[in-house]
C-alpha cells in the first residue's frame, strides 16, 4: 500500500481499550490498531487499511485468517454440540489425542487439554513434580511461560514479572544466547558452556535432585534465541542424571513452525518426556495441550479437571489445522519459504549496520537491532521506528527480547515468497530511517 493512501480515524475500540482495560494490556504502535477483519495472510483495521499480517497474533493464526477449511470444522461442530466438559468423552478430543500420540516424538502418548499455554506449562510442571516426587525445576533465563503463579515464577524476563516468584524451587539457567553469550565466549570453542553450567546450577542451587528441566527449543518471547546444535543433548543428559524429566515448551515452536518437523525439539535430536503447546495449534481458537509418556501421565493421582479442556470446538479446529498442515505439506513450505525469508533478511543485514543479528528457523525469524555492532548496545527505539514505518506501508510485525530490540516475524505456515518480498520491502524502508 502507498503510505499516503492510509486512512486514519479515531477508533472507538482503541478509546475504550484505553479507558476500560487494565493499562498493562499494552498495544503495539503509537496509534494502536483495531483489527476488524482477516482473510488469509491479510487483516484490515477499523479505518479500512489492509495489512500483511506477519505476526499472526503472536504465531497463533498459523494457517491464515478466516481459513475456510478450519472455519468449516468449527462451524459444523458448533452447530452440533459446542461444550461438553471433560466429564464426558467427545470424539474430537479422543481423535485429537490419538493423532497427537502419532505425530509427537518418542513415547509421548497421553494428553491433557486446557485453554492456554500457561495452563499447558503449569500442567507439565505439576505432572513432573507428581511423577518424580520432587519439587525443583530448572528453566531458562529469557524464557516465557505465562501468567499463573507457577508460570510467572518460571518466566526469565523481569519485564514480564510484575511480582516476585511465588513458587519456590524454580531456578534459572543461563540462556543459550550466542549473540550475547552469558559467559562472554564464542561458539564452538565455548564447549557449549551454557549447557554444561546446568550441572553446577543443579548442584549449587537445588537439592541435587530435580523434578524437571523445562525449555523452549527456540526462545520465543526472548527474541527467537536459537541454541547451538548440541545444547539440548547436553542439557537433557545433565537433567536426567539428576533425576529430572525433560519438558519441551512448544507453544511457539510447534506445528511445523521451525520447518520440516512437527515440533521444534525434533531439530535437536533429543526426546522429551513431556511436551506442551497452545497458540498455533488451533489457528486462534483457544487451546492448551500437555502430552506426556504413559509412565509420567499415569502417576498423576486423584481427580483433575479443566472446564474448557478438550472442548469439542477447539479440538475440531486443532484437528483441521493438523490435517491442513499434512495435506498441504506446510512443514516443507515453512522450510522453503523460511529459508528464503532468512536469505532476504541476511541481505538487509549487509545493508544496515543497525541489524546486529538475524536468527531463527523456518518461519520463525528474528532481527536483533543494536546501536553499534561492536558494543551491541540494544536499539529498542530503532525497533519502534521500523514498526511505525512498516505499519504505514501496510505490514504488521512483532517484537520481543529482554530489551525490546528484536523484531520478530511469525508469518503463516502457508505464506508464499511473494508475501516475504512484501515484508522485506517494508522492512527495507523502515531500516532506511534508522
Ligand atoms: C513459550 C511460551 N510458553 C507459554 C506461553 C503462555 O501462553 P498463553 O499466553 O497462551 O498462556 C507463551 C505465550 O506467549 C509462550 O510463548
Amino acid at each position: 500500500m502507498n503510505p499516503t493512501e492510509q486512512k486514519t480515524t479515531v477508533s472507538e475500540a482503541v478509546r475504550k481499550h484505553k479507558e476500560f482495560l487494565f493499562p498493562a494490556v499494552a498495544t503495539y504502535y503509537q496509534e494502536p490498531v483495531a483489527l476488524v477483519k482477516g482473510e488469509g495472510e491479510y487483516v484490515w483495521d477499523d479505518a479500512g487499511n489492509r495489512y500483511l499480517d506477519c505476526f499472526g497474533g503472536v504465531l497463533t493464526v498459523s494457517v491464515g485468517h478466516a481459513n475456510p477449511r478450519i472455519n468449516e470444522a468449527i462451524i459444523a461442530q458448533t452447530n452440533k454440540i459446542q461444550h461438553t466438559s471433560a466429564l464426558y468423552a467427545n470424539e474430537n478430543q479422543s481423535n485429537l489425542a490419538e493423532k497427537l500420540a502419532e505425530i509427537t516424538p518418542g513415547d509421548l502418548k497421553k494428553s491433557f487439554f486446557t485453554s492456554s499455554g500457561t495452563e499447558a506449562d503449569d500442567t507439565a510442571i505439576l505432572a513432573a513434580k507428581l511423577a518424580t516426587g520432587r519439587h525443583e525445576i530448572v528453566v531458562l533465563r529469557h524464557s516465557y511461560s505465562g501468567r499463573s503463579a507457577t508460570a510467572l515464577s518460571s518466566v526469565g524476563h523481569s519485564t514480564w514479572k510484575p511480582i516476585a516468584s511465588q513458587v519456590a524451587g524454580v531456578v534459572h539457567a543461563a540462556a543459550p544466547y550466542c549473540y550475547r553469550c552469558p559467559f562472554k565466549l564464542e561458539y564452538p570453542s565455548c564447549g557449549v558452556a551454557c549447557a554444561q553450567d546446568i550441572e553446577e546450577i543443579i548442584q549449587t542451587t537445588t537439592t541435587g535432585e530435580i523434578a524437571a528441566f523445562m525449555a523452549e527449543p527456540i526462545l520465543g518471547v526472548g527474541g527467537f534465541i536459537v541454541p547451538p546444535p548440541e545444547y539440548f543433548q547436553i542439557a537433557y543428559e545433565i537433567a536426567r542424571n539428576h533425576g529430572g524429566l525433560c519438558i519441551s515448551d512448544e507453544v511457539q515452536t510447534g506445528w511445523g513452525r521451525t520447518g520440516d518437523k512437527w515440533f521444534g525439539i525434533e531439530q535437536w535430536n533429543v526426546t522429551p518426556d513431556i511436551m506442551t503447546s497452545a497458540k498455533g495449534m488451533a489457528n486462534g481458537v483457544p487451546i492448551g495441550w500437555t502430552i506426556a509418556t504413559s509412565e509420567v501421565a499415569d502417576k498423576f493421582p486423584g481427580l483433575t479437571f479443566a472446564t474448557f479442556g478438550g472442548n469439542p470446538v477447539s479440538t475440531a479446529a486443532a484437528l483441521a489445522v493438523i490435517k491442513m498442515i499434512e495435506d498441504d505439506d506446510l512443514r516443507a513450505n515453512c522450510k522453503t519459504v523460511g529459508d528464503y525469508l532468512r536469505e532476504r533478511l541476511e541481505e538487509l543485514k549487509e545493508k544496515y549496520p543497525v541489524i546486529g543479528d538475524v536468527r531463527g528457523m523456518g518461519l520463525m525469524q528474528g532481527i536483533e537491532l543494536v546501536k553499534d555492532r561492536t558494543t551491541k548496545e540494544p536499539a529498542p527505539e530503532a525497533v519502534l521506528r521500523v514498526f511505525e514505518e512498516t505499519k504505514r506501508r501496510g505490514v504488521l510485525i512483532g517484537k520481543g527480547g529482554l530489551y525490546g530490540n528484536v523484531i520478530r516475524t511469525g508469518m503463516m505456515l502457508n505464506s508464499t515468497k511473494d508475501n516475504v518480498d512484501e515484508l522485506v520491502a517494508a522492512l527495507d524502508q523502515g531500516f532506511a530511517l534508522c
